[in-house]
């Protein structure tokens, strides 16, 4: 099958996906294509195991390539070493890269194959939760730089995402919880029955899942390139990503989820202040989705920096900073211009509910 790089999703779940995928790279090692993997330290000893048995050794004696995890290593730096790792392998234009892995794997390795020698195929098979519900769909890739989020991408769709909740289950709780945040925000903009996720329940995940990836398939193909209506998937996250970017930049740990559940606390408040939410669901969502998530400690001598992060913010127009508010729960509103007075409120508002 042949997928356009920039629609198009082509998105393979469970009971299909085992028997997809190995036609998939049965037909890639019949054309003599080169295929190789990219993981991390931890995917590399819990995931690829799995590979290997759920497309019976196939993929054996294919190239293993494999970066440090965690956020700090979703770098151009990182990037770099991989593209020189194909090149000392000599994978050619259609080679193809797996990439086995969470969000990192699949941002970072999106970005290396959509740019190694122009372009090559490849494919996401998401390891995490946070992968699985949204990471690994719509073709968004990225590295950051200088612990700006995301500062260089390309919106790159693979040729197929492959779903297995299988690999969840050797993954810790920590992340498991934090990918629950992305899943509030598709409650927040989209579907109001997503918001009831919490406390964290396994057997509802396969559910969760297919919920979520149905709603960012709908937007991100009426939308590809963000335009406009994908901006709603980006609620909670101008503020969270800044947040996670003083993370980064004071070296603390702080996952991408459990930024976002900051950021959509900020947001709320916002969006309370300026698209008329509810203060009840303000209040609901502070006393008891908030409250799970670990925060990150700010000070007002951090605002001048998260504002500076904010400047960085893909959304932004004309040196404004715009936000996706939310009106009611499932009802939101993109390219909302916010004064910086209002948004030093949302940061006050932020260490009242926080600290
Ligand atoms: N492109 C997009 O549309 C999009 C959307 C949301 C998030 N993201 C990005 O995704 C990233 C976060 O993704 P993430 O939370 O998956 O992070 P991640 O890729 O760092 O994975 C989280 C941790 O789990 C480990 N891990 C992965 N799978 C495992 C498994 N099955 N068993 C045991 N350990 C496993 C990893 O090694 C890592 O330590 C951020 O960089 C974020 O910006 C991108």
């Amino acid at each position: 099958m042949k997928v356009d790089h920039l629609t198009g999703n082509n998105i393979i779940t469970a009971k299909k996906a085992k028997n997809a995928l190995k036609e998939m790279l049965m037909e890639f090692l019949a054309e003599k294509r080169q295929v190789v993997v990219l993981t991390d330290t931890n995917t590399k000893i819990h995931c690829l195991p799995v590979l290997h048995r759920m497309t019976e050794n196939i993929l054996t004696k294919t190239p293993v390539i494999t970066i440090p995890s965690g956020e700090q290593f979703k770098t151009l730096e990182t990037a770099a070493f991989v593209f020189k790792e194909l090149a000392a392998l000599n994978i050619q234009r259609n080679g193809i890269l797996i990439n086995l892995g969470g969000g990192v794997i699949t941002d970072l390795g999106g970005f290396v194959a959509s740019t190694y020698k122009r372009g090559i195929d490849t494919i996401h098979i998401p390891t995490t939760l946070m992968g699985m519900a949204d990471a690994a769909i719509g073709g968004k890739t990225a590295v950051d730089i200088e612990s700006i989020k995301n500062l260089t991408g390309t919106f790159y769709i693979p040729r197929a995402v492959y779903i297995f909740p299988e690999f969840l289950k050797t993954l810790p709780d920590r992340e498991i919880l934090q990918a629950h945040a992305e899943v509030l925000k598709y409650g927040f903009i989209h579907s109001p029955q997503l918001l009831e996720v919490l406390p964290v329940n396994p057997e509802n995940f396969e559910h969760m899942i297919s919920l979520c990836l149905s709603i960012k398939q709908e937007i991100t193909e009426t939308d590809p390139l963000e335009k406009g209506v994908r901006k709603l998937l980006n609620f909670g996250h101008t503020v969270g990503h800044a947040f996670e970017s003083l993370a980064l930049s004071r070296q603390q740990s702080l996952l991408h989820g459990e930024a976002i559940a900051s950021g959509m606390a900020c947001e709320l408040f916002l969006s309370h202040k300026l698209t008329g939410l509810n203060k009840k669901e303000l209040d609901n969502y502070i006393k008891t989705r908030f409250i799970h998530f670990p925060k990150l400690y700010i000070g007002t001598e951090d605002y001048p920096l998260l504002m500076q992060f904010m400047s960085n913010d893909k959304k932004n127009m004309n040196d404004q900073i715009m936000f996706t508010l939310v009106q009611s729960p499932g009802n939101a509103v993109y390219n909302m211009s916010v004064s910086q007075e209002d948004v030093v409120e949302c940061f006050d508002y932020y260490r009242s509910v926080s600290n």
